[in-house]
């Protein structure tokens, strides 16, 4: 790799392709451990599989002193109530951070860490979210329409950490309340509480507002 300077442009229509070499796209099907309501993960695989995101970024050695950036791209979407979001990781190196510049759409940063805290901060265009050393991580889609693509850049020693939060989830999930985004629990009995929130079809049911919170 040659060590020189370079530069390049970001703006939400250009996907700096130029100089990007890395470009990762997760499917709905690669995050079947991740949604709560497995019955609308499953029939939404079945019916065409759609891209839930793409992360483009520009590859550099995986050692101190350097860092990785690139853009993260993730589509509008709902599974069950759950809006489309990443998988979400800690960093393996626990004490490394990561910025995030949010270049379109609108959503969150999901953050959580081992101490058992957890906070969000919003993703408008312009908003910078800094995830602190120790901080999982993961955004979610909240707008119906648009793109949330965001900007980021983290140590290249970092190295990703997902088991811990495919095994365990996040402390709170993010869900679609009659067109108003609101956190719920994230625990076992998640799913049920995101069935619920879309109710079956034809039953019209109400979500019960005292299994909601907010923060
Ligand atoms: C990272 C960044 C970021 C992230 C993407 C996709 O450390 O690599 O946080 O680039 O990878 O937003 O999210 P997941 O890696 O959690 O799928
Ligand atoms: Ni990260």
């Amino acid at each position: 790799m040659v060590e020189h300077p370079f530069s390049f442009a970001i703006s939400p229509a250009l996907t700096l392709t130029d100089v990007a070499e890395r470009k990762i796209i997760r499917r709905v099907s690669d995050l079947r451990r991740y949604f709560a309501d497995t019955e609308s993960l499953e029939s939404m695989i079945k019916d065409g599989d759609p891209v839930a995101y793409e992360v483009l970024d520009i590859p550099r050695p995986e050692r101190e002193g350097e860092l990785i950036s690139g853009l993260s791209i993730l589509y509008p979407g709902l599974v069950g109530a759950e809006y489309f979001m990443t998988k979400g990781h800690f960093h393996a190196v626990r004490g490394t951070s990561e910025l995030y510049y949010c270049l379109a759409g609108s959503g969150l940063l999901l953050m959580e860490n081992e101490q058992g805290e957890w906070k969000t901060e919003a993703l408008t265009p312009g908003r910078v979210v800094y995830v602190a050393p120790g901080w999982a991580h993961r955004s979610v889609n909240t707008g119906t329409d648009e793109r949330l693509i965001t900007f980021f850049v983290y140590p290249a020693n970092a190295g990703h950490d997902y088991l811990t939060i495919e095994q365990r989830g996040f402390r709170k999930r993010v869900v679609n309340d009659n067109g108003t985004p609101r956190l719920v629990d994230g625990g076992a009995d998640s799913q049920s509480v995101v069935s619920r929130l879309v109710g079956t079809p034809g039953s019209n049911q109400a979500p019960e507002k005292s299994e909601l919170k907010t923060q």
